[in-house]
């Protein structure tokens, strides 16, 4: 393979192609074919794979990432489509999710760390919890969740933990009993997490006092308080808050401890110890878990997902897509609580049994260096980041990769589209020239990746996240559903024509609004069980080059994507409105080198209140409060109007084009077109004081920002 020439690189599936094809992709960016040594030892090096997933062999393909796992009983139907488009796979099988993480395990690998984890505290060494430990340890915690909180199979539970491995020892407790977790990520607010518990209907919330970040140790357990009493102001009571302290014996937190409703779980888990609870064999539908997301409207939605095909695909891929084999020493970056972290740092890596690394803490801290310490101590050979850690640390420490003995066969992205040049540099220094790259583009609803390369037989390609994966045939549409052909050059709709096994299985209590986001659209017939008549909608712009690789580029939906965070522009502004003061709202999205995308938030206020610092700050704290510090815009601008429709729609692209420092277009139909050189004097002016005038924006950027605010 490893004299194949770059040519060859480009077809797996064997089609010739010309140099003067060749040369239009070099035009565009280059190839970058994978390392020798990583072909050698790749766990999908024959391009009879592309044969085994091909459209004519699907659905039985997935049958391919299903004997990955260890079944209670096998399926007797891949894919059902009686319900389309609420597909259910491998019908009839039953497993546990928690036993093929964990138990099964134990014959081969019982002494090996399943999880190492790494304290921000530089000054407190690695702990490594062997498969026999986690067994030990999430067996006793699912007992005192059976028992202590008589939680059983389809109840719901909310997590608001860090990256702790308390977090994933809670997860698969949860799982070992069928009980559905709802993980919420530790930095939203209070306010968040209580809105999730209600929609989720738990009566248990399982939070931890306080964490290490940037040095501090933060108080969580503050949260769990508001996160209860917005939970009821939505109709949710919660019986039970069950505490895991940082440092077990020590309280961390300065909010006390309710009578009867708060537990420390180091405590009670005294009781339950070397306690064995046995697996509960659910049904391959069953769901496994609810990971919340934003839209377009303002209520984040619960995506559900399945306990056999979700963890199907994310095995399957995991093995494929981040090569893992069983002696990796595997480290994703990402926060558990969001998607990537559930299923490439839990439930992929360990259902094929190798090493996962937990870091607790912010990469750049104290230095940035750490990422490239922790890499050096720990020997880890998979690193899977955002492209915004990326940039940051390149940023803060361009050669500090250098300075340490790491060495990685492959790394992932994701997230966020990365530039070329930071690419490259994650490429040669980081990888120090000797890793293979994965660009990976997938959602919060697609359980795993939906494009990337197939790192031994497809090339590389800065900028493009590849070819769809195995199994997954994906189309661009034009608004009218008409096909975008390759190398057309132009942009349309992505979207995925087949389901597969890692698809979510509906939006937690919502079926409608799961047929309406992402399948209405481009449904063929509405009566029809035929899968090819429900092409996924996947709300993200794109363009696909001749060779099949396609270039993603952002989200068609109102949603903003801070640093790899999808952020609702509804819900910033619901929350902006909570101000007394605030009459309108507008959240909008500027260019950002660092952060990909960040915040700008315009409001008008009510008549008769005065414009000053003081509501700017009401407005800051009530996003912080009502989300969390991630979704902090970076200005608040008050403006005397919004522009707007003649039928009264405040015109988003316009204000965005103002903050992007870009042409705003043909204003000349708004109600009232005057105001919009107020704005843009007003706003230009100050930003360009402070000097943060954006550079010129691609041709991509600056589609994006005209089409803001149009998706309603
Ligand atoms: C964007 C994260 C370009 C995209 C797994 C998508 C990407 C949204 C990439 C989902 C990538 C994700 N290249 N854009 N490799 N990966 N995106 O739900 O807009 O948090 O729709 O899932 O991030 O974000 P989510």
């Amino acid at each position: 393979m490893a004299e194949n020439t770059e040519g060859q690189f480009l077809e797996p599936r064997g089609e010739q192609v010309s140099e003067a094809q060749i040369a239009v992709h070099w035009r565009e960016e280059g190839y970058v074919p994978p390392p020798a040594v990583f072909i050698g030892q790749a766990n999908a090096s024959d391009p009879a794979i592309f044969e085994r997933f091909a459209e004519e062999a699907f659905p039985e393909c997935f049958r391919e990432y299903a004997d990955l796992l260890t079944w209670d009983s096998y399926w007797h139907t891949t894919l059902d489509t009686s319900n389309a488009p609420f597909w259910r796979w491998f019908v009839g099988g039953r497993l546990n999710a928690c036993y093929n993480c964990v138990d099964r395990h134990l014959a081969t690998d019982r002494n090996k760390a399943a999880l190492i984890w790494v304290p921000e505290p530089e000054s407190a060494d690695p702990v490594a919890i062997t498969y026999q430990e986690l067994y030990r340890r999430v067996n006793e915690f699912a007992a005192l969740l059976r028992d202590f909180c008589g939680l059983q199979a389809g109840d719901r539970v909310t997590l608001h933990m860090p990256m702790v491995p308390e977090l994933p020892v809670t997860m698969l407790a949860c799982a070992r009993l069928g009980v559905i977790h709802s993980q919420v990520f530790g930095g939203f607010s209070g306010g968040a997490c209580g809105h999730r518990i209600a929609d989720s209907g738990s009566r248990v919330l399982i939070t931890m006092d306080g964490y290490y970040r940037g040095g501090e140790l933060t108080d969580h357990k503050v949260k769990a308080d508001e996160a209860i009493e917005a939970a009821l102001r939505n109709g949710q009571e919660v019986d039970k808050v069950l505490v895991w302290r940082r440092h077990p014996g020590q309280y961390a937190s300065r909010v006390p401890m309710a009578a009867g409703r708060d537990f420390f779980v180091d405590e009670l888990l005294a009781r339950y110890r070397d306690q064995v609870v046995p697996p509960v064999s659910m049904p391959a539908e069953a769901p496994l878990f609810i990971m919340y997301s934003s839209g377009t409207t303002g209520r984040p939605k619960g995506c559900q997902h399945s306990t056999g095909g979700y963890l199907a695909y994310v095995a399957g891929t995991s093995r494929y897509y981040q090569d893992i084999h069983r002696d990796d020493t595997y480290w994703c970056m990402a926060d558990i609580g969001w998607i990537t972290g559930h299923s490439y740092i839990v439930y992929g890596p360990l259902a094929l049994g190798t090493t996962s690394v937990i870091y607790e803490g912010v990469p750049n801290y104290p230095d940035a260096g750490r990422p490239w310490r922790i890499a050096q101590r720990l020997g880890v050979t998979i690193f899977h980041t955002s492209p915004t850690a990326i940039r940051m640390l390149r940023k803060l420490g361009p050669e500090e990769p250098n300075k340490y003995d790491c060495h990685f066969k492959h790394m992932t992205t994701v997230g966020e589209p990365i530039e070329p040049e930071v690419w490259r540099w994650y490429h040669s220094v980081v990888g120090k020239g000797e890793a293979v790259i994965v660009d990976t583009w997938w959602q919060t609803e697609n359980g795993g990746f939906l494009g990337a390369t197939l790192p031994a037989l497809q090339a590389m390609k800065p900028g493009s996240c590849g070819p769809g994966v195995l199994g997954i045939y994906p189309e661009i549409l034009d608004e009218d559903g008409n096909e975008i052909k390759a190398g057309s050059g132009r942009a349309g709709n992505i979207c995925i024509r087949n389901p597969w096994p890692g698809i979510f299985q509906t939006i937690w209590g919502d079926p409608e609004r799961y047929l309406e986001t992402y399948y209405r659209k481009y449904c063929k017939n509405p009566e029809s069980k035929d899968w090819r008549d429900w092409p996924y909608f996947a709300n993200d712009g794109a363009v696909q080059a001749a060779d099949g690789y396609y270039r993603i580029l952002g989200r068609v939906d109102d949603v903003i994507n801070v640093a790899g965070h999808r952020l609702g522009t509804k819900e910033i502004e619901s929350a902006a409105l909570t101000v007394e003061e605030v009459a309108e709202a507008a959240a909008v999205p500027v260019i950002d080198e660092l952060r990909g995308r960040v915040v700008e938030m315009y409001i008008s206020l009510k008549p008769g209140v005065a414009p000053g610092k003081e509501i700017e700050g009401k407005v800051v704290t009530a996003i912080e409060t009502e989300i969390g510090k991630i979704a902090r815009p970076r200005t608040v601008w008050i403006v005397a109007d919004m522009p707007k429709t003649r039928s009264g729609k405040i015109m988003r692209r316009v204000i965005a084009s103002v903050s992007n420092f870009t042409d705003v277009g043909d204003v000349s139909t708004l109600a009232n077109p005057e105001i919009v050189d107020d704005i843009r004097h007003h706003v230009q002016a100050q930003k360009a004081a402070r000097g943060e005038v954006p550079r010129q924006l691609t041709p991509e950027e600056e589609a994006e920002i005209k089409a803001f605010g149009q998706a309603e």
